[in-house]
């Protein structure tokens, strides 16, 4: 199983604010949804919470951490730790893909960047206000594979790591 991460980050490494995004990019947004379509996703519950409706991203097999007992959203699997998250992706490769994606949020990226074998980051040139931070990458471990560059609506670059 290949282990992924991806997200969004500015220059000074922020990834969220309030519990949302701070930018708005559709084409990063684009980008997202094509990567992660017919794909396990897995995620923080805070980041569940953060989308429209608090629905279930479609086409997609949305795996959602959290600590809590009870909690059951519509469309989801939810479990308790991230052993069990990472467990439950594995016996569902088959069916998906081998490629799967942890989305965020801070607590999660942070908990399993030791497990990642590549990085979707998508590098904003700009820094941005913001409550919830991704690591600094080691150049050791990670390296740039893939780079194209973006301007609109502010200047950014697609960029993949792969684990070296
Ligand atoms: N820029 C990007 O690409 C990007 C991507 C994703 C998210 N974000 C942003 O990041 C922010 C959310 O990140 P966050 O760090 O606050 O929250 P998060 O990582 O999305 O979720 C944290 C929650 O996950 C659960 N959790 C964490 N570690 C766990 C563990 N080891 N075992 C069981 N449950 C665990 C807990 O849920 P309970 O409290 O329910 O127990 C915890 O409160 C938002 O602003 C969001 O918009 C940005």
């Amino acid at each position: 199983m290949i282990i992924s991460h991806i997200l969004a980050t500015s220059e000074n490494r922020v990834i969220g604010v309030n519990g949302d995004l701070p930018w708005d990019i559709p084409e990063d947004m684009k980008f997202f949804k094509n990567k992660t379509k017919k794909h396990i996703i897995i995620m923080g519950r805070k980041t569940f919470e953060s989308f429209p409706g608090q629905k279930a991203l479609p086409n997609r097999l949305n795996i959602v951490i959290t600590r809590q007992q009870n909690y059951k959203p519509e469309n989801t699997v939810v479990v308790n730790s991230i052993d069990g998250a990472l467990r439950y992706a594995e016996s569902k490769t088959q069916e998906y893909s081998n490629e799967v994606f942890i989305i965020g949020g801070g607590e999660i990226y942070n908990q399993t960047l030791k497990l990642a074998n590549k990085i979707y980051l998508t590098q904003i040139h700009k820094d941005f206000e913001g409550d919830t931070k991704y690591p600094v990458l080691n150049n050791d471990e990670f390296k740039v594979t893939e780079r194209t560059d973006h301007t609109d609506p502010v200047p950014f670059s697609f960029l993949t790591y792969e684990r070296v």
